[in-house]
């Protein structure tokens, strides 16, 4: 185990690395296998449960962490022909001393260069990392946002847990993202506990559980539409 200030790096139960923050007492990830849950959660039920049929798409992080949603998104949309549009929320970034030591990209078969590519890139500004995947990392806390209108397809709502961070799992914080997402974009996030289902119903959104990765029962994923009337 690693360490470095209040955040050390920990191996989860498939292999990959997560960090545990001394400061926040909560790993980033569920310590049954970060990569697992990352692509349970992000990927299959978030990113790949809709058809991406247009050529350019936004998805929006609430807090980048390890990089590793990041990373899994190009390696799931690399195939295909859409330009991605990641922006990303975070209040503490990872030092260079853990990200560095992450073992993602030998889990995942990759050369390295591009997940040492999304930590490097500067913080507050819009970095072409490849030609399809371009990064905004914004070192910032989703509170104080100001997030544009109608513009993301997809949400990855990854904060630390309704327990350690009650204010982030608010409605007024669902709100301001259920306004930044077009119709029909879909949020997904790992808790199911009741209290985020209501304040996510009460911004807008249309909720259901799904199943859970090992280790969780259910998550959740949100949908914004709008019933649009079509004969006015
Ligand atoms: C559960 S971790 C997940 C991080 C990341 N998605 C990953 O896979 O490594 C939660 C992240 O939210 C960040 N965070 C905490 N409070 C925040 C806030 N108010 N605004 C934005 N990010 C925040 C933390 O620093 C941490 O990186």
């Amino acid at each position: 185990m690693s360490e470095f200030g209040n955040m050390e790096i920990v191996l989860t139960e498939d292999g990959s690395n997560s960090i545990f923050s001394s400061g926040f007492n909560e790993h980033y990830h569920s310590t049954h296998g970060a990569i697992q849950e990352s692509k349970h959660i992000f990927i299959e039920a978030g990113l790949k449960s809709t058809i991406i049929d247009k050529p350019e798409i936004h998805i929006l992080e609430i807090g980048f962490g390890t990089g590793l949603n990041a990373n899994l998104t190009k390696i799931e949309l690399e195939s295909k022909n859409v330009i991605v549009n990641y922006t990303s929320y975070e209040a503490f970034p990872v030092p260079e001393k853990i990200f560095s030591a992450l073992n993602y990209s030998e889990q995942l078969k990759q050369n390295n260069d591009f997940f040492i590519a999304l930590h490097q890139a500067n913080w507050n500004e819009w970095i072409e990392i490849l030609p399809k995947f371009k990064l905004l990392k914004l070192h910032q806390k989703i509170e104080d946002a100001e997030l544009p209108n109608n513009h993301f397809d997809f949400v990855y709502f990854d904060a630390f847990s309704p327990e350690i961070q009650a204010e982030l799992w608010s409605e007024a914080i669902f709100l301001k993202i259920f306004q930044s997402m077009k119709n029909n974009a879909v949020l997904t996030t790992y808790s199911a506990k009741g209290i985020v289902k209501r304040a996510l119903k009460s911004a807008g959104f249309v909720v259901e559980n799904l199943p859970g990765p090992p280790g969780k029962r259910e998550i959740t994923r949100a949908k914004k539409i709008e019933y649009l009337p079509n004969n006015l």
